[in-house]
């Protein structure tokens, strides 16, 4: 399927970080778009590229297809004051699972529900250019998959929001349609509660390199080239470690991991870091 060209696009919160990212591929579109963005700070980001930002109200109504590039936290004070304005059929975009899962969007029978996340472009991937390798993020010229969620309405729409999805974060190689229970659990509990806290102690760990005095340059070096080995090794299957290494290994979990953590794994804890990421036990989230 290709995007029609009549189709009009409403990006909300265009000048935030995904904002910005996903404007900048959708701009090469003959696609109408639009862009939404209430801070003075994104507004200026727009300006000084060239973009006018267009007012809620006046093109709510005119969208075929709004992405929803605004932060999870507000997206229940959000959605409750657009949703209601916009037009039948349409289709609505969300960039993260955590407040679908958690039921803070306002739904309407009559539109059509996509979910998705970036999985940035992976560390084993091969890339077709050498910027493709620079290019951590994704979006820019690093190949990526997409995990993508139909949540609601019908499937041809959520097809036709596969096809943008692609060209939003283009290069795209594949889009793995899972459930938006999946999705929660791969972010946050696989890749933010268990990924970026076990990263957070290799950072520690380079400051501990640091007040060894180990020149910055080759501490790094070791660390990354041990890191991608490790993952090559563990995930991959790529060559089998040294006894004395899996004795070093079980050394360091047994000192340094919880025997219990699998709870992160659990409904209740998925519930629970949402609610926290949410504020939802606050009940307080005010848009700005
Ligand atoms: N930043 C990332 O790395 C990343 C990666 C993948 C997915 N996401 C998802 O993308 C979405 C956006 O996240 P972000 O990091 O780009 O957020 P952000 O805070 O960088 O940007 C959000 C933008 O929305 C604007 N905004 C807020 N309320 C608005 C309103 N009522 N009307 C118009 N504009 C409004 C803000 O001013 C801001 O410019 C979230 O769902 C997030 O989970 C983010």
């Amino acid at each position: 399927m290709s995007i029609p060209n009549e189709i009009k696009i409403g990006i909300l919160g265009a000048g935030g970080k995904m904002g910005m990212r996903i404007g900048a591929n959708l701009k090469k579109l003959s696609n109408e778009i639009f862009y939404i963005e209430n801070a003075e700070a994104g507004i200026k980001r727009l300006d000084e590229i060239g973009i006018e930002v267009s007012a809620p109200t006046a093109v709510m109504g005119q969208l075929d297809f709004l992405i929803l590039a605004v932060p999870d936290l507000y997206i229940n004070k959000i959605t409750t004051e657009v949703v209601p304005d916009m037009k039948s059929d349409a289709i609505v975009l969300l960039l993260d699972p955590a407040a679908a899962y958690m039921d803070q969007v306002c739904i309407r029978e009559d539109l059509h529900y996509t979910v998705i996340h970036p999985c940035h472009p992976a560390l084993f991937k091969d890339q077709p250019t050498l910027e493709g390798y620079h290019d951590h993020f994704g979006g820019i010229s690093g190949l990526q998959d997409i995990v993508s969620t139909h949540w609601k309405g019908t499937r041809d729409k959520y097809e036709l929001a596969c096809d943008v999805v692609r060209e939003m974060f283009a290069p795209v190689d594949q889009i793995f349609e899972i459930t938006l229970k999946q999705m929660a659990f791969l972010e946050p509990s696989v890749v933010e509660v268990c990924g970026l806290s076990l990263v957070s102690v290799f950072k520690e760990l380079v400051e501990e390199m640091d007040k060894r005095g180990i020149p910055k340059e080759a501490g790094m070096s070791f660390l990354l080239g041990h890191i991608k080995i490790e993952l090559a090794i563990l995930l991959l299957g790529s060559n089998p470690a040294s006894d004395a290494a899996m004795i070093a290994m079980d050394y360091g979990k047994d000192k340094i991991i919880k025997a219990d953590w699998k709870k992160v794994l659990t409904d209740e804890s998925l519930n629970e870091v949402l609610a926290k990421m949410l504020k939802l036990d606050k009940n307080s989230a005010q848009a700005p």
